[in-house]
């Protein structure tokens, strides 16, 4: 329950955020609110006092209140979201990692399994490269990463006409780290930034570490991101940057067009908006060539792309990198600020990987891999999950986007899930606010054995009888 002096404090606020008064204005008397409201003197002193902590007002001695002269940028109401206490992280962390009592199957965590990692292509490379670099591997390495993997990572990207200009390059501690520093680079806290939604949980968490605000623009799953929304929405709101996963967007596996692409470029250009690419999948296309990127067709430096390995080799090589375009000298300095760089067994093992192609090598068998098992897991939730769960195949990645009937008790399914020891990631950790209680993500990274189609068939049943 609100306070009375918040009530009147949120009234206020929106006055002046809706443009009735205007930076500068006089605001009205205590008195004047206090008879308007029928309050007390106390509880309008504890509403002007409210508004002067958030910055919107600023008292005058002897004369009375007035609207700050710098407002905090006014958010329209429809599409920007506030920053949420941290419960969103807690919940939303244990409702994606916590691990069941019991435990059968799990489609929740964005990782490939096991026996689909080139374990033994990684583990015998890293002995490679532990034989041949020996103690060097223990100095310090410079702060953007190794120049031979920078020049790698470049080369391996030409062969799909993307452009990286090793030096522009910065090695990180995987996508995270990335989009950190862009962020960073790009935004101050209270900025407004541009993300998808739905959008994965990590990526939002970072932003709202960051202290920004954000407006969620649709993607589809049918259409994809919709650029006329982000078109609309920057209209009326200064926003600093987009951040986009272009390639096999996650959860809903959406690949923007090339058209899409330059459009976004377009806008970039036109509003000066920086432009935040995430390709972490752009290499698990199912079908057709590789997919571009949208930095490379960019002239402006206003996009900047990030990606790592992550999803291609393993999580556990927390190997990234980023291209900041026009940002770099911003980036390589909160790069250093973050400590050294990659562990350099990593760095040198993904170069050896890059450079003998076998990188190429596994990739083609990979992606293969995952668009058969996107397909067995199309057939499978078709056969065991009801009429009215919808979804559409994704173009590339790891996941499905799966949207059941309006009003469908998901607390009641997962809690039937958890029983079993199943786990699907749930639709509500991919917003800031409440939306999506009747999604859920299905990663489709680990083979279906026998065992692990019996677990979807029992989530299934389950799923008919709530
Ligand atoms: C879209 C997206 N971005 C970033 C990440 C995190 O990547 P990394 O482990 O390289 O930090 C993930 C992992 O789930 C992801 O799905």
């Amino acid at each position: 329950m609100k306070y009375k002096y918040e009530t009147i404090a949120d009234t206020l606020r929106e006055e002046i955020t809706g443009g009735k008064y205007k930076a500068g204005d006089k605001l009205p008397s205590v008195r004047e609110l206090k008879s308007r409201h029928q309050s007390s003197v106390t509880t309008i002193q504890m509403v002007y006092e409210s508004l002067i902590v958030q910055g919107l007002v600023e008292s005058v001695p002897k004369s009375g209140y007035y609207v700050s002269e710098a407002i905090p940028p006014i958010l329209p109401k429809h599409q920007a979201k506030k920053q949420l206490p941290d419960v969103f992280f807690r919940d939303n962390l244990a409702a994606i990692t916590k691990h069941p009592e019991k435990q059968w199957a799990e489609f929740n965590v964005a990782m490939a399994g096991d026996l689909l990692v080139p374990q033994k292509l990684i583990l015998r490379t890293m002995q490679h490269v532990i034989r041949e670099k020996g103690t060097r591997l223990l100095r310090y390495y410079p702060s953007n990463g190794s120049e031979e993997l920078r020049i790698q990572i470049a080369a391996q990207a030409r062969q799909h006409a993307i452009f990286l200009n090793p030096e522009n390059l910065i090695i990180t501690d995987g996508a995270l780290q990335a989009l950190y520093i862009a962020l960073s680079a790009v935004c101050m806290s209270n900025d407004i930034i541009a993300v998808e939604s739905p959008c994965v949980f990590s990526v939002l968490e970072v932003i709202r570490m960051l202290g920004l605000s954000v407006i969620e623009i649709p993607v589809d799953p049918e259409k994809g991101f919709d650029i006329d929304f982000l078109e609309a929405a920057i209209k009326d709101t200064p926003v600093k940057a987009v951040v986009l996963t272009p390639n096999f967007h996650n959860p809903t596996g959406k690949m923007l067009s090339d058209t899409g692409k330059k459009k976004i470029i377009a806008i970039a250009v036109e509003h000066s908006i920086a432009i935040i690419e995430n390709d972490i999948y752009g290499d698990l296309n199912f079908s057709g060539d590789r997919p571009r990127t949208i930095q490379s067709w960019d002239e402006s430096g206003l996009v900047l792309t990030f990606s790592s390995y992550s999803k291609t080799l393993a999580g556990g090589i927390r190997l990234g990198w980023l291209s900041p375009g026009r940002f770099f000298e911003k980036a390589e300095q909160l790069k250093f600020s973050l400590g050294s760089t990659v562990a350099p067994v990593y760095q040198e093992t993904v170069c050896r990987l890059l450079e003998t192609k076998s990188y190429d090598r596994h990739i083609r068998r990979f992606r293969m891999q995952l668009a058969k098992q996107a397909r067995q897991a199309i057939v499978l939730l078709g056969r065991y999950f009801p009429e009215h769960t919808f979804f559409v195949p994704p173009q590339g990645g790891y996941a499905i986007w799966v949207r059941t009937a309006e009003g469908t008790d998901m607390q009641q399914f997962y809690a039937y899930c958890e029983a079993l020891g199943i786990r699907f990631t749930p639709g509500t950790t991919f917003s800031l606010t409440p939306n999506y209680s009747n999604y859920f993500r299905i990663v489709f990274a680990d083979a279906f054995t026998p065992l692990r189609e019996k677990a979807l068939k029992a989530a299934g049943k389950g799923f008919r009888d709530l």
